[in-house]
């Protein structure tokens, strides 16, 4: 049931949270984790130990906006607006037959990018770290010359350690007919210094153009909960494989703002990475998750007295994708607090508001039910300019038609340091430094 209360202030909600929070926060003692980087023992000859892999920014992040929108609600299995399809085809210069003309204005770009190695003798490709799927696939010598386009792939004949796994296929498809496809492999795969041999690898044969729309990707890295991998017969993911490598069933994500200096750990908490003497918030994900999937307590916009309370709010945590997507009501509830801020309905009903001198966004809080707020602060809810109208700014923030459910995408992710914990089937949050920019 949904209410918006009205309270004295913050900190009233917040001593109410607290309360119940004393039971749920659980606190990771810093000198348990800090010896961990490269505590190695072996267990069933396996040398279980945690790694770091880096993130780096694309160097060609150039965002388009509706472009953003619309790769979310296709990933997440909503109604594409029509006008939203036809003024990307439009940009894209689809309609009256010239083809590929601004194919460049339009890239879709993922802003982080981690270097993975495949096979023997290593093939270093870049792959987009994705909380909200489950397969690895990557552009190989198998794909269609004119999908691949100039990006690297993974050569498989050179690999002298690929299998190819007989009659099993992979196939991830959306609402809008858009797909991939492909062959599955069986190889070594380097993660920082962990290697994982015989783990299961997708060769795209084909995928659609809206999907290769980055260049700087040579693949998808997903992490998803529970979800089984799209394979025919049912493959084993890679992230089952890799967690009996790891000193604990684990891996966090720190992403920054507009900065390379992020990165996933995988097999323990990093103290360094969140701030000093707080504690890591951690959440049960919802019964029978498939993805990262936890309830929320509800949200609020900096600067005012509400809170916007739901019992049955819950979000997916994907690092896979760019915005938030929340309910009409936790949008309009933020939006109201914007200066000018209007719906644009030719790009299918997109958050923008006029960008001035000195304007500031407002910060947006989630609450969640052990006490933690998450403050997302004002500077990150901005998303990037709109495409045509440099007066006009797209917020990270944007609505979809469902009530209780939204997408915790990078402009959520990266306001937290994540804990994404296999083992203990919840999600962590904790607040970090988030500099200046
Ligand atoms: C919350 O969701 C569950 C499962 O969908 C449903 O049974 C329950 O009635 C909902 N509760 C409220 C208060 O909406
Ligand atoms: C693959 O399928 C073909 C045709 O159905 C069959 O002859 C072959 O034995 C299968 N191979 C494996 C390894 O299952
Ligand atoms: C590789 O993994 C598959 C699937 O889990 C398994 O059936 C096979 O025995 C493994 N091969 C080796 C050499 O470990
Ligand atoms: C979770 O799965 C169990 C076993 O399959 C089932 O009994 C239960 O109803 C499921 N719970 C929800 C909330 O779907
Ligand atoms: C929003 O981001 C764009 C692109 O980075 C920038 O040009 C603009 O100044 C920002 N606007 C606000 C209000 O911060
Ligand atoms: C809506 O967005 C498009 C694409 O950026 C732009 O050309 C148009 O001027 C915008 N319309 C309004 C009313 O802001």
């Amino acid at each position: 049931m949904a209410t918006i209360i009205r309270l004295p202030s913050l900190t009233s909600f917040l001593s109410l949270l607290l309360l119940a929070s004393l039971v749920h926060a659980i606190r990771i003692p810093n000198t348990n984790t800090n010896t961990a980087n490269h505590d190695t023992h072996t267990e069933k000859n396996i040398a279980r130990r945690s790694v770091t892999l880096d993130l780096q920014r694309n160097p060609h992040y150039a965002p388009n906006g509706p472009a953003a929108y619309a790769r979310a609600l296709k990933k997440w299995g909503a109604d594409v607006p029509q006008e939203l399809t036809n003024s990307l085809a439009a940009m894209r210069g689809d309609v009256g037959g010239e083809g590929e003309v601004r194919a460049e204005t339009i890239r879709d770009d993922r802003e982080y990018l981690s270097r993975v190695g495949f096979g023997t003798p290593l093939q270093w490709l870049n792959v987009d770290l994705d909380t909200g799927s489950s397969d690895v696939w990557v552009y190989s010598s198998e794909t269609r010359k004119w999908v691949a386009g100039d990006r690297p792939v993974w050569k498989i004949e050179e690999s002298s350690t690929a299998e190819k796994v007989e009659n099993a296929t992979w196939m991830i498809s959306y609402g809008d007919g858009s797909s991939a496809w492909g062959n599955i492999y069986r190889d070594t795969l380097s993660i920082a210094s962990i290697t994982l041999p015989n783990a299961t690898l997708e060769s795209a044969i084909s995928a659609s153009t809206s999907l290769t729309s980055d260049p700087d990707i040579d693949g998808l890295f997903g992490l998803a909960y529970g979800l089984p991998s799209q394979t025919t017969p049912q493959q084993p993911s890679v992230l089952s494989a890799l967690l009996p490598h790891l000193s604990l069933p684990l891996f966090t994500a720190d992403l920054h703002h507009h900065a390379s200096s992020g990165a996933y750990t995988f097999g323990r908490v990093d103290p360094s990475r969140y701030k000093r003497d707080t504690a890591i918030w951690y959440t049960p994900l919802v019964d029978n998750a498939t993805f990262w999937e936890f309830p929320y307590r509800g949200v609020h916009v900096g600067g005012q007295d509400k809170w916007y309370l739901h019992d049955n709010f819950s979000a997916i945590a994907d690092t896979g994708t760019t915005l938030m997507l929340l309910s009409r009501a936790q949008v309009r509830l933020y939006y109201s607090a914007v200066p000018g801020a209007r719906q644009n309905w030719t790009v299918g009903g997109v958050w923008t508001y006029p960008w001035g001198d000195g304007m500031l966004l407002p910060d947006f809080e989630v609450g969640f039910r052990n006490g933690f707020v998450a403050t997302v602060p004002g500077r990150f809810m901005n998303y990037t300019v709109m495409p045509d109208d440099a007066s006009m700014c797209m917020g990270g923030l944007q609505e979809w038609g469902y009530d209780d459910w939204g997408i915790f995408g990078d402009i959520f992710l990266k306001a937290v340091y994540a804990v994404f914990d296999v083992g203990g089937g919840r999600v962590g949050f904790a607040e970090k430094e988030l500099g200046e920019d």
